[in-house]
């Protein structure tokens, strides 16, 4: 019979047995489950435990800031922030297929990894958020392979480090708990599902910082309604998605060309299959004109209305 207090107190003890006076690294994603890891690590052994996080420029806003006032300010423990964007940018620079710009962002992110290892010093372990789902389901991953999704997890052979992998046994809603119990925000512990390459595959086609300025931006004004309108508990996964197109429209009495932004909002179980959310006309149509209006180069707001199957969740 599982409890939260003892399995927190259970893994403390267990973390400081193992680890010792030796030195852990762990990757924060903004993501719930490496942020656990990190709370109970940092719980088990405060300052031998140093964080890295990878700022890709491919996270939605305020999610960076959201980090590093968390686990720098507030927990008070050691964050090195890696800068990355403009590295991710100009690896992503005309590259369109979906499938590469996952490779590429997982790769890049590997070996920005690394090399921020390589500054800061020999470190014994590293703390990886392993659930018990990840371990049941990586022999047969299924509908998983149609696209490569990508997690931190892909390190080579000879970085000699030994994992440790604090939650392996829970499942997401258990992880979750202890993330509460652990005093992380709602913001982090609630987190709806989020792919690893991020808005980088929100952004169909080639990414450009312009089209990142336009999915961020319309992505949290769509955040702000749902939870505005309270709907943020029973949907699954929203978000918005940029075509690579434009379109014609009308300002006043000004021809304009420009983007389209496509909202994607979905309830599911698994995130294997999900039907479209019905969202209200009115919050939609409130969703809507903010986008127009406070987002520079759209001009034009459409709701998909496909479940999965046929559809996928994500747009690329
Ligand atoms: P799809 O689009 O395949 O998505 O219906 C199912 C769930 O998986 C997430 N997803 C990803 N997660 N790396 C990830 O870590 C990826 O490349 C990736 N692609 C999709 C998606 O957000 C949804 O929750």
């Amino acid at each position: 019979d599982w409890s939260m207090e003892t399995f927190i107190d259970d893994t403390v003890n267990e973390l400081r047995e193992k680890i010792g006076d030796k030195k852990v690294l762990c990757a924060l994603s903004g993501g719930v489950d490496s942020s656990v890891v990190a709370a109970l690590i940092h719980r088990a052994i405060g300052d031998q435990l140093t964080c890295v996080f990878v700022d890709h420029g491919l996270l939605r806003k305020g999610e960076a800031d959201s980090v590093m006032r968390t686990f720098a300010d507030h927990f008070q423990m050691n964050v090195v922030k890696v800068d990355a964007q403009e590295r991710f940018l100009s690896k992503l620079a005309g590259v369109s297929d979906p499938e590469q710009k996952r490779k590429i962002i997982g790769n890049e992110f590997i070996r920005v990894f690394e090399e921020t290892m390589e500054e800061i010093g020999h470190h014994d372990f590293l703390g990886q958020g392993t659930l018990y789902t990840d371990i049941v389901e990586s022999g047969t991953e299924t509908a998983q392979t149609i696209k490569s999704h990508h997690n931190v997890g892909g390190l080579p052979e000879d970085m000699k480090m030994d994992l440790v992998e604090p939650v392996n046994t829970l499942f997401k809603d258990e992880v979750r708990k202890v993330g509460e119990e652990l005093g992380l925000p709602k913001e982090i512990v609630w987190r709806q599902p989020f792919p690893g390459p991020g808005l980088g595959i929100r952004v169909i086609g080639e990414v450009t910082k312009e089209k990142l300025e336009i999915v961020r931006e319309s992505d949290a004004i769509l955040r702000d309604e749902i939870q505005k309108a309270g709907l943020d508990q029973e949907i699954w996964q929203y978000f918005t998605a940029l075509p690579d197109f434009k379109s014609v429209g009308v300002m006043g009495d000004a021809r304009t060309y420009a983007y389209t932004v496509g909202i994607r909002a979905v309830t599911s179980i698994d995130g294997m299959t999900a039907d479209w959310a019905r969202i209200p006309y009115d919050v939609l149509e409130k969703i809507s004109n903010r986008i127009i209006n406070e987002v520079d180069g759209v001009n034009r707001v459409v709701y998909d209305i496909t479940s999965k199957p046929p559809a996928t969740i994500e747009w690329e």
